[in-house]
């Protein structure tokens, strides 16, 4: 099989780099990559929304399979447009896409299906909004209906400042105005192949900029798998309650496709409910619990593509994994590109896995930073603990000018262990 993977985050060079060890690849494309899929594979310097000079690419090399990582160019229809020319295209169709593209189509979705969700109401009028809100007391969401990078969402008590966060919205979009929840988000991905899907162990995902999960939204900072608090009673009614509705309702309404399935939720002491739906591998869980499948990746890729995910049961992997991500000083907020990252040692994987996220290779051979995120750094263990001090280990060695992490990744869920 040839593979392009399309994406220069850190999820897509763990992709690669996952794909790289299966024994069916005879091609590996990352377009256009970093620094790190650049010694996995060929770096092809093609813009993920230029479907066209995608296309040229893979009848130019001979590729059939392409997965899709970033969320833009799935919401712009690149699985439609691939598919017509016989391409086999991992993600949802354009209109599978809208259930993580459009707030407001997901929201109405659930609710169809009576999946347990935040109340929400939905806002097109700058004055409605403002009188919804000013009558309203507590911790309140307000979330843009569009894409918006996790950066769409405020939570908080101040009227004045939801209001205006949502004001900033209706300049160019509609908005939900949803009930605060109060609990623990996990990340769940389920793999399809448009009639079977295989759920994988739990992940959580540190979504904010600051330690103890405080400070503005970020894409994530940290992620682990699996979750020590999802035990087979929580896993069931999540299932029952919020999975198998979830598929019901997308074969039903033909939102049904070959992809994976993201639920972020939000563990309240009601139960489960549905945050959102992303239809692709969530950044940064992937690097996380990507290490821990004990399959050959090929194989199932190959699955999900040709419908026989049936035939495939993963083996439980008794690791656990922590990922901590290094990101460039000011982000989430504006931050510089192009700083020079110190050469990094070699480690051995057992150790440590180091995945590089948009940095490129300049022409002397250095790594440069070029986003926001800039690494994510995996350890693995028996145990959260020492996972987490064997990716805190390896951190070190990500050095570049104003390269900071948080502190506390996974911490939270260290309380059971240590007990
Ligand atoms: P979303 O893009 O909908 O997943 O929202 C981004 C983040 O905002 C989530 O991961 C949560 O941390 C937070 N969030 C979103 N909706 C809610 C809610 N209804 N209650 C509490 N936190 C929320
Ligand atoms: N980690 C959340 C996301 O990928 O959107």
């Amino acid at each position: 099989m040839k593979v392009l993977i399309i994406g220069s985050g850190a999820r897509e060079h763990a992709i690669a780099w996952k794909l790289n060890k299966s024994n069916l690849i005879s091609g590996l494309y990352i377009a256009p990559g970093n620094a790190g899929t650049d010694a996995l594979g060929t770096n092809l310097p093609i813009n993920p929304m230029d479907f066209d000079e995608i296309k040229k690419a893979c009848r130019e090399n001979g590729i059939q399979y392409v997965i899709v990582g970033p969320e833009d160019p799935l919401s712009a229809g690149i699985v439609d447009d691939l598919s017509a020319e016989g391409l086999k295209v991992l993600g949802p169709h354009r209109d599978a896409a809208k259930l993580e593209s459009s707030k407001t189509f997901s929201k109405q979705f659930m609710k169809r299906y009576n999946i347990p969700t935040a109340e929400a109401v939905e806002f097109d009028d700058k004055k409605k909004l403002k009188k919804y809100i000013t009558e309203k007391n507590g911790k309140w969401v307000v979330k843009k209906n569009g894409l918006a990078a996790g950066k769409g969402v405020l939570e908080s008590e101040n009227k004045a400042e939801l209001i205006s966060f949502g004001m900033n919205i209706l300049k160019n979009d509609t908005l939900l105005v949803e009930e605060f929840l109060e609990g623990y988000e996990i990340s769940l991905f389920a793999l399809s192949d448009g009639k079977n899907y295989l759920v994988l162990p739990p992940c959580s995902d540190f979504k904010k900029a600051k330690e103890g999960d405080t400070g503005p939204n970020t894409g994530g900072m940290g992620s682990i798998c699996p979750v020590p608090w999802v035990d087979s009673e929580l896993n069931k009614k999540i299932i029952d309650e919020i999975v198998v509705p979830t598929f019901n309702g997308m074969n039903r309404e033909g939102l049904n496709y070959k992809g994976v399935l993201f639920f972020g939720l939000m563990i309240t002491e009601k139960g489960p409910k549905v945050l959102e739906y992303n239809v692709r591998f969530g950044d940064p869980e992937t690097q996380a619990f990507l290490p821990l499948i004990d399959a050959d990746f090929g194989n199932l890729l190959e699955a999900m593509m040709e419908g026989t995910l049936d035939m495939i049961s993963l083996k439980e992997n008794p690791l656990s994994s922590v990922c901590v991500v290094v990101a460039s000083q000011g982000y989430p907020a504006s931050y510089k590109k192009g700083v020079k990252v110190k050469p990094i040692p070699e480690i051995s994987e057992e150790k440590a896995l180091i995945f590089h996220a948009s940095t490129v290779l300049d022409k002397n051979g250095d790594v440069l930073t070029g986003g926001g995120r800039c690494f994510s750094v995996v350890g693995m263990d028996e145990d959260l603990i020492t996972a987490a001090s064997r990716a805190y280990n390896a951190v070190q060695f990500i050095q570049f000018d104003g390269a900071w992490c948080r502190k506390d990744i996974a911490k939270k869920f260290f309380v059971d262990e240590e007990s």
